[in-house]
């Protein structure tokens, strides 16, 4: 059987795909129950009224030539959040199944993991050689119930890129053997290739792109999930036939134009340009111990006093990211970039009085 299959919850395997109302748009919706107008402030093409295209064909296009994969390639989901919890739901059953982690990393691949009744193995990425990841230890650490491995390129919240020759190996060597997940939420930040061409040749890689980054479309909730087209079927089974609203598909779409995607392409080029400004500020911080180089749009930093850098942050206004419950990350902050006048204000509290 096609592992992207078998590693599959029989359950789900199993399972019939919802049949939700047909979407033929150029007939008259008598068979969703829905209300026949508009309300107030409604200013949707589609109309709030009726159900949203479930996996809406624009979108889908939009998005698979943007990130240069098939049509079949690619599920839209609620976030890239979505696509963790999609995908946890997909393969880990209750109380047997784990996933793989590089720590310290994204909250929610442990979150969805252990929702669903799984269990979290944590590989550490190596601090002392700028938080890179060991191949070797990933392969040590794997079992038969590791479900899912989750690996993040650039990570949050350290900031780094991953070794793409590590994130080979491990496609390689896991082939077949669990689904091999690469977050590249931050990857426009890099300015480094996208891994999505790899889909060709590892058929267990998932891939997840989100809008929510460099896009800007946080608010909107739009995330992808690439990989085979079986897994995506088997996705479309499990995702809520109305998961995406309508005023966010027709946001996506417009964050899609050509003229759009040039327009953030040069606000990604300021942001690249403050990420220095605000590390060169943090750096002169007596509070600042050390500002990690970053591949994203935020810094990791260990603190001298983060206490102190909270405190202030906070009385100037700002607010930065604790992460110090992590035990691999006993004194520092992540601090998302903002415009000059953000990273000023930010840099202005930290100064003494
Ligand atoms: C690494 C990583 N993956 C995924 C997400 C979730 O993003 P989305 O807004 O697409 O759900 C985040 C959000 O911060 C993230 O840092």
């Amino acid at each position: 059987m096609n592992p992207i299959l078998s590693l599959a919850r029989p359950e789900i395997r199993a399972i019939q795909p919802y049949s939700h109302a047909a979407w033929l748009p150029s007939l008259t919706r008598l068979h969703a129950n829905e209300a026949p107008w508009r309300p107030a402030g409604d200013t949707t093409h589609a109309g709030l009224n009726r159900y949203p295209e479930p996996q809406p064909r624009a979108l889908i296009r939009r998005l698979a030539e943007l990130y240069g994969v098939p049509e079949s390639s690619l599920l839209v989901a609620r976030g890239s959040d979505e696509a963790i919890d999609l995908l946890s739901r997909i393969y880990l059953r209750a109380g047997t199944d784990c996933i793989l982690q590089c720590s310290p990393t994204f909250g929610m691949y442990q979150m969805a993991a252990r929702i669903q009744g799984a269990d979290v193995v944590e590989v550490p990425l190596d601090r002392a050689h700028g938080w890179s990841v060991d191949p070797e230890m990933v392969l040590a650490a794997w079992r038969p119930t590791v479900k899912l491995v989750y690996l993040c390129s650039p990570n949050n919240p350290t900031a780094n890129l991953l070794d793409v020759g590590a994130l080979e190996a491990l496609c390689k060597a896991l082939e077949g053997k669990a689904i091999v997940v690469i977050d590249e939420a931050y990857i426009e930040w890099s300015r480094s290739a996208s891994l999505t061409p790899w889909l060709s040749r590892y058929p267990t890689l998932a891939i997840l792109r989100t809008l929510s980054k460099a896009h800007a479309l946080a608010g909107a909730r739009i995330g992808a999930l690439l990989a085979a087209p079986e897994l995506i079927q088997l996705a479309k089974r499990v995702i809520p036939p109305y998961s995406l609203a309508q005023p966010t598909v027709e946001a996506a779409l417009h964050a899609l134009e050509p003229a759009e995607i040039a327009a953030s392409q040069v606000r990604l080029d300021t942001l690249l340009a403050e990420r220095e400004y605000l590390r060169r500020g943090l750096e002169a911080s007596p509070l600042v111990e050390k500002v990690w180089p970053s591949d994203t749009n935020f810094l990791l930093i260990d603190c001298r006093d983060a206490d102190r850098f909270m405190r202030e942050s906070i009385a100037g206004g700002s607010i930065v990211r604790d992460l110090r419950a992590n035990p691999a990350l006993p004194r520092s902050l992540r601090v998302s970039v903002g415009t000059r006048a953000e990273n000023n204000a930010l840099l202005a509290s930290l100064e003494p009085a």
